[in-house]
C-alpha cells in the first residue's frame, strides 16, 4: 500500500485496508506538526499485558506508529503510551489501574503527552466505566475487535478534544494485511485463528476475545512466505484453541492440514504453536506431528486440573484419564518431545481429594514446566457465581505445594539431556553476561553459551554441559 499516494484530502476509503492506510497518511500531518513545533519526532511505547496473543497485537500498533512516523521511546521518556491490556485475572487489571495513577502527574506536567489503552480488558463495560469516571486523562480507549481502526481512531483523537472511546462487542471480521512491526528478525508469530468458543466456566478470554474466527489458510500461508523472504526461520503460530482452526471456515481445514502446508513452505526451520486443548487434539494432529521435520519438539497442552470432577465443572470436556491417554499417545509418536502446561489451583469447590488429583497428573506426566495459577473469580464466568469459593490461605498452601512438586520434577526432566548437542537458535545477546548469548532448543529449553551479537538468527550445534534446573550453559560446537 502507497501511502505517499493516498489522497488524504478526499472521502476516506470505504474498503479495508485502505481506510486505514489514508487514517495513516491524516496522522501523519500531526505528527508534522508536532516536528515543526518542538524540532523532533513524537515518542511512543506499547507496553503489553497477557499473552503472546496481545503481544502480537502490539506488534501491529508499533507497525502502525511506525507509518505515522512516531519513533520508540522508554515508556517513561514517550510523548505517546499505549497499554495493551489482559483481564485473564484480577491482577492484571489491578497492575493497569496502579500504571495510570503513575501516569497522571507525568499527563498534567506535561499536557501534549497522550495515553491509549486498548485490549481485553477494554472489552470490560466496568472497567470502561471506571475509566471514563476516575481517568479521565485517559486520551484513547479501543477493544480487541477494532484493534485494526487504530490509526483511524488516532487520527479522531488528533481532531477531537476529550477521550475517543470506541468498543465493539463482538466481530466477523479479520483485516489482512496492515503494517507490523517484529520485535525478533528471525522469529515471528503468526495469528491463524482469533477468538474462542470453548467457553471454560472460569474463563473470561471468549467474553473479551468474541467467537472463534480462523484466518483463511492461503491468507497464512502467504504471510510466513513474505516473513521467511524476510529472515524469519521460525514461526509461532497463535490461537487460543489452535486444534480447533478452520472448523468454522466455509471450506473447513483442519489444524492437522495446515500444518502440512505450512511444512511445505522452503527456508522454514521450525514450526512452533498455541494453545493446545487437549479435547480437539486429534490423532491426525499428532501423526503429523511425529513425521514433521519442522515442527518443535514441545507442546504445552493445559491441564488445568487433574480431578475429573472438577475439569467437569470447569467445562474442560476431557477426564484425567483421557488426558493421560493422550500424553501416552503423543509421548510414543514423538518420544522426544517436552511437555508444559498451565494450571489452576482454587477452583471453586476443589477439596483436598480433587488437589491431591491434580499433584498425582503431575507426578505422571512430568512436565518440563507447568505455569501455575491461583483462580480468580471474573465477572460474568459461570465459575464467579459458583458456591464454595476456596478461602486464600487453602489455596496459598495447595499453591505452594503444587509449584515445589512441579519444580522438583521440572528439574530432574531438564537434566536428561547433560551431555548431548542440540541445534539451537541463538535469540539474543545474554542479559547477565554480554560475553554469552542466549538459544532455544527445538523443545524450548534455554541455552547460555559463551558467543557474540553476530551469531543471532542462526543455528548452532551446542553441547548441553550444565543443567541449571530450568536452563543449560554449553559450549559451542559449530554450525
Ligand atoms: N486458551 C488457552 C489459555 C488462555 S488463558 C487454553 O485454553 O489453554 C491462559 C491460562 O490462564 C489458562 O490456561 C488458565 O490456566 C489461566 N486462567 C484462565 N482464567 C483463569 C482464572 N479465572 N483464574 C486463574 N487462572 C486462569
Ligand atoms: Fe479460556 Fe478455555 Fe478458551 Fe482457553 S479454551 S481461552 S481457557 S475459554
Ligand atoms: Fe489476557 Fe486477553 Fe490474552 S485476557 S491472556 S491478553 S487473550
Amino acid at each position: 500500500m502507497d501511502i505517499e499516494r493516498t489522497d488524504i484530502n478526499a472521502e476516506p476509503p470505504i474498503e479495508e485496508p485502505a481506510r486505514q492506510y489514508y487514517y495513516i497518511g491524516k496522522c501523519r500531518q500531526y505528527v508534522k506538526k508536532f516536528f515543526d513545533e518542538k524540532g523532533r519526532s513524537p515518542s511512543a511505547c506499547v507496553t503489553t499485558f497477557g499473552c503472546q496473543m496481545n503481544a502480537r497485537d502490539s506488534e501491529k500498533l508499533r507497525g502502525i506508529l511506525r507509518e505515522i512516523g512516531y519513533i520508540e521511546a522508554a515508556e517513561d521518556k514517550a510523548d505517546f503510551v499505549i497499554y495493551n491490556t489482559c483481564t485473564v485475572r484480577e491482577n492484571a487489571n489491578t497492575r493497569v489501574y496502579g500504571r495510570l495513577g503513575q501516569l497522571k502527574p507525568r499527563k498534567r506536567a506535561h499536557p501534549h503527552m497522550m495515553i491509549g489503552l486498548c485490549g481485553c480488558m477494554m472489552q470490560e463495560q466496568e472497567a470502561v466505566e471506571k475509566l471514563k469516571k476516575s481517568y479521565p486523562f485517559v486520551d484513547l480507549v479501543f477493544g480487541t475487535h477494532n484493534i485494526y481502526k487504530f490509526a483511524e481512531l488516532l487520527a479522531a483523537r488528533f481532531e477531537s478534544v476529550g477521550m475517543v472511546v470506541d468498543i465493539w462487542k463482538d466481530t466477523d471480521r479479520i483485516v489482512e494485511n496492515l503494517p507490523n512491526e517484529r520485535k525478533y528478525f528471525f522469529k515471528s508469530g503468526v495469528n491463524i485463528m482469533f477468538g474462542c468458543n470453548n467457553f471454560c466456566s472460569y474463563c473470561i478470554v471468549p467474553y473479551v476475545r468474541g467467537r472463534e474466527r480462523s484466518r483463511s489458510p492461503k491468507a497464512i500461508v502467504q504471510e510466513i512466505e513474505r516473513l521467511v523472504s524476510d529472515g524469519v526461520t521460525e514461526v509461532m503460530l497463535l490461537g487460543q484453541n489452535v486444534n480447533s482452526y478452520g472448523k468454522t471456515l466455509d471450506t473447513p481445514v483442519s489444524f492437522a492440514e495446515l500444518l502440512t502446508e505450512i511444512e511445505k513452505i522452503q527456508g522454514l526451520k521450525r514450526i512452533r504453536f498455541m494453545t493446545s486443548h487437549p479435547k480437539d487434539l486429534s490423532d491426525e494432529l499428532i501423526a503429523v506431528m511425529g513425521n514433521s521435520k519442522k515442527i518443535c519438539r514441545h507442546l504445552h497442552l493445559p491441564v488445568q486440573s487433574g480431578s475429573t470432577r472438577i475439569l467437569e465443572k470447569m467445562n474442560r470436556r476431557y477426564t484425567k484419564e483421557q488426558y493421560l491417554k493422550l500424553v501416552e499417545k503423543l509421548r510414543k509418536a514423538v518420544p522426544d518431545i517436552s511437555l508444559t502446561t498451565d494450571i489452576i489451583v482454587g477452583f471453586p469447590g476443589e477439596t483436598e481429594e480433587d488437589f491431591k488429583e491434580t499433584l498425582d497428573i503431575v507426578r505422571k506426566v512430568r512436565y518440563d514446566s507447568a505455569f501455575t495459577f491461583i483462580y480468580s473469580k471474573r465477572t460474568g464466568t459461570p465459575a464467579a457465581a459458583m458456591e464454595n469459593q476456596i478461602p486464600d490461605g487453602v489455596i496459598k498452601d495447595r499453591f505452594d505445594r503444587l509449584l515445589q512438586e512441579v519444580q522438583a520434577i521440572a528439574k530432574e526432566v531438564c537434566a536428561v539431556h547433560e551431555g548431548s548437542v542440540k541445534e539451537v537458535l541463538v535469540e539474543s545477546v545474554s542479559e547477565q553476561d554480554p560475553s554469552m548469548v542466549t538459544g532455544r532448543l527445538s523443545n524450548n529449553l534455554l541455552v547460555h553459551f559463551p558467543g557474540g551479537q553476530e551469531l543471532i538468527g542462526s543455528y548452532m550445534n551446542v553441547r548441553l554441559r550444565e543443567c541449571k534446573g530450568f536452563y543449560y550453559i554449553g559450549d559451542l560446537m559449530g554450525v
